[in-house]
């Protein structure tokens, strides 16, 4: 018997790997107990986002779990969610970066549908990980309340071009718009693909209107219907006339990764 014949491992194990049955029910146990890890807490963990915000419903979970600001008390959901009642901003035209997440406007809610029809998610995260490299590169790590209002979340698993979820503001509109219609122009030895065309593209007022309507009806943290009021989806068709899709993708862009103040020493839940 030459050494390679030796069994190292354990019976069982050797058992387990030479009968593929036994392989495959060992297989399904392990699956199925690390799904149930990971399943079970969300049912009992609170919806933190929802808690004190203008989202706030009836949640007896709420409080159980929250961001603790530098002197051990809790930062009140009002700092991170935005909400007219308590803000010193009461709509989204006075609304400022820094009042907290808010929900999209019309024309960035076009751009989203933009960014999504032409799949630049397949190449940009949005969702900047606590890891120190990452925070050295684009920012603040992303936390769960900034996804809130997106139906559905565009975190993405694939970097080819830099993760992009506190892009706002990083870059003029002038710069994103030539840098959208030929990157080259901007960036030598960019790979992204030229979006031109997207100068030429009117915006599709009917269906952002029609989504905005949806957005108030969404099953999970739906945007509140104090904010989308019925008079501020009627007057969202304004707001996106004369328009194109490039305007859009690029209000999409600027409003991204800046509505938290993030302060110096507080941890934030990621
Ligand atoms: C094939 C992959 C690919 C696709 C699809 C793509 N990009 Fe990019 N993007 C890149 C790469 C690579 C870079 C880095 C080089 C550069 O700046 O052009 C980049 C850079 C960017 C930047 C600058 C980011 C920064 O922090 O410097 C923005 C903004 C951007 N892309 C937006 C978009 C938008 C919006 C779309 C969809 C309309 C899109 N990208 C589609 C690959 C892609």
């Amino acid at each position: 018997m030459s050494d390679h014949d030796k069994i190292y491992s354990t019976k069982f194990q050797d058992a387990v790997e030479r009968k593929t049955v036994l392989m495959f029910v060992m297989i399904a146990l392990a699956v199925a107990v690390g799904g149930i890890v990971e399943i079970v807490p969300l049912f009992y963990l609170p919806n933190n986002a929802l808690c004190s915000s203008a989202l706030a419903g009836n949640d007896p979970t709420c409080g159980n779990t929250q961001h603790i600001g530098k002197d051990g008390s809790v930062i009140p959901m009002d700092k991170i969610i935005w909400n007219p009642a308590t803000s010193a901003h009461k709509t989204l035209e006075d609304w400022v970066p820094g009042d907290g997440v808010r929900p999209y406007k019309p024309l960035e809610l076009a751009g989203r549908a933009v960014y999504i029809r032409e799949g630049c998610y397949l190449c940009h995260s949005q969702n900047v990980r606590p890891f120190r490299d990452e925070k050295d590169r684009y920012g603040h790590y992303s936390i769960a309340e900034e996804s809130v209002y997106d139906h559905t979340f565009q975190w993405g698993s694939k970097r080819t071009g830099p993760d992009l979820a506190r892009v706002g503001g990083k870059y003029s509109d002038e710069w994103q718009r030539r840098h959208l219609a030929y990157p080259r122009a901007v960036v030598p030895e960019s790979v992204m693909p030229n979006f031109a065309w997207l100068a030429d593209m009117p915006v599709n007022v009917a269906e952002t209107v029609q989504t905005m309507k949806v957005l108030t009806i969404m099953p999970f943290n739906p945007t509140p219907k104090t904010i989308y009021t019925d008079a501020y989806i009627d007057g969202a068709a304004a707001q996106l006339e004369g328009k194109t899709d490039m305007d859009a993708v690029i209000a999409y862009l600027q409003g991204m990764g800046n509505h938290v103040k993030f302060e110096e020493g507080v941890n934030y839940r990621d």
